[in-house]
């Protein structure tokens, strides 16, 4: 009969109730497989009054019992921001308990702070759930693909933002209207923001390029746009040219830095990330032994998340507690933006001559265009409309300038719109 091994929670919502539940469901199944056993001894909440299956647990607003408690062996933080969580996981590092976390803001921000209190104090702190929910992906990238060097990692790896592209895509839905659908079945949070403007992408890659790259970037720098640029416009006109708008976060080796960068690209409607639907998420890596593999599954959701929580605590209580990632992280920077085809849509008023001073601008900035579209809507004497654009390659930073330029015409009606045009790896490589 294996040791009974306890665990303190701080915090005992979704997933918290959710890691209650599975080490209920499945303890026979662990017992079997792994030869080990957990109670949960305390749980940390901010409502003491609020209805919950708390199953017994011992439960308070502060850590306080939680760390004088010798049998708490293993801390899971499932607070969420950074605040009390950095103070509170701080403290259980330093009265030597193992941590888990599904925090991604707390790692992405105090991941190299808190890997070195853990290493000072010689136990360890786990984050597989913070980046892919259910989907094992951090174990595997430390671990099973050690041998290779990671040339790059692409993905889908927020399942609001994709919930949202596949609504506005299959079910013709403008951008609002998408949200709202999103926020009724649970997969958005009242207040969107961080997940529409690319800000937890941006945390889940700067946690990604500390595993595969051994770098760290603050997620705050990562170039960064949001899906609350699109329009159902952008959506059925990317359809019609073969492509799929889909939340991208991208990383890659490129001249001696990383192309970097976190916005909704056009990908060909044959590419693998192309039929990730809803709110599952999916990660390309490509190492240069192992090739491209892919990964896909539930990027959230109480179980799948507990799921990889509890993978953390049990590879706690069964390996040594030496083993760390605390490397010294390397000081690269991000490179200049790879060239790429990209798909640009300028609001216009219908004026003669609006359409020759657009292609004009762009060829003064050697910018060549694959394929063209204007639709143009009248309203008495006036008119207003989108003109759609497919570039070949092009440097970024030269397309900027041109739409900057642009975007100076008395004939623009808004804001032009500049989407990326994602590669297929396998045809970069050839
Ligand atoms: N939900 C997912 O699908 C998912 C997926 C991947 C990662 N994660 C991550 O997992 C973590 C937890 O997410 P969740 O969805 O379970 O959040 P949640 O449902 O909001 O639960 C948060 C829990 O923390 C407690 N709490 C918050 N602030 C507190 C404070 N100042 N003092 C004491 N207790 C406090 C809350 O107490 P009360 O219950 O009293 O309010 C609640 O029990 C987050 O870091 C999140 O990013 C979640």
């Amino acid at each position: 009969m294996s040791e009974i091994i306890g665990i303190g929670l701080l915090g005992l919502g979704n997933v918290g109730s959710g890691l209650v539940e599975l080490i209920s469901t499945n303890r026979e199944h662990i017992q079997d497989r792994a030869d080990v056993n957990f109670k949960i001894l305390h749980a940390v909440v901010k409502d003491l009054n609020k209805v919950r299956q708390s199953n017994g647990i011992e439960l308070s607003t502060t850590p306080d019992k939680l760390l004088a408690e010798d049998d708490v062996k293993i801390v899971v933080e499932l607070l969420g921001g950074v605040d009390p969580a950095f103070e509170w996981v701080s403290k259980s590092l330093k009265s030597g308990k193992h941590v888990v976390t599904a925090n991604k803001s707390l790692i992405a921000e105090y991941g190299d702070e808190l890997l070195k209190i853990a290493a000072d104090n010689n136990v360890r702190l786990l984050y597989e759930a913070s980046v892919g929910g259910g989907i094992p992906l951090i174990r595997t990238i430390q671990d099973g693909l050690i041998a290779n060097e990671i040339e790059s990692v692409t993905g889908i790896v927020n399942g609001t933002t994709n919930y949202i592209l596949t609504k506005m895509e299959e079910e013709n839905l403008g951008y609002a209207e998408a949200l709202k659908l999103a926020q009724a079945a649970g997969f958005a949070e009242p207040d969107p923001t961080l997940d529409v403007n690319g800000a937890d992408v941006a945390q889940k890659l700067s946690i990604l390029c500390r595993l595969a790259f051994s770098t760290h970037y603050d997620s705050t720098k990562i170039p960064c746009q949001g899906v609350d640029i699109l329009t159902q416009d952008d959506i059925s006109v990317a359809e019609e040219f073969g492509y799929r708008i889909k939340m991208i976060a991208h990383a890659e080796i490129l001249n001696g830095g990383h192309d970097l960068w976190v916005e909704p690209a056009l990908i060909p409607s044959d590419h693998p990330l192309a039929n990730v639907r809803n709110e599952n998420n999916a990660l390309l890596v490509y190492g240069n032994a192992v090739g491209e593999l892919m990964f896909y599954g539930k990027g959230a959701g109480r179980l799948p998340t507990a799921s990889a929580v509890l993978s953390d605590v049990i590879e706690i209580a069964i390996a040594s507690p030496l083993h760390t990632d605390m490397v010294e992280r390397k000081r690269i920077g991000i490179s200049e933006l790879r060239s790429s085809n990209f798909y640009v849509r300028l609001p216009i008023l219908d004026k003669p001559g609006v359409i020759g001073k657009i292609t004009t601008v762009l060829g003064e900035h050697q910018i060549s265009i694959s394929h063209a579209s204007a639709a143009i809507r009248k309203n008495g004497d006036s008119g207003f409309g989108q003109v759609r654009i497919i570039t070949h390659a092009v440097d970024p930073a030269k397309l900027n300038l041109a739409l900057k330029e642009i975007k100076g015409f008395p004939e623009m009606s808004g804001e032009p719109v500049a989407l990326r045009i994602l590669e297929v790896n396998g045809d970069r490589r050839n």
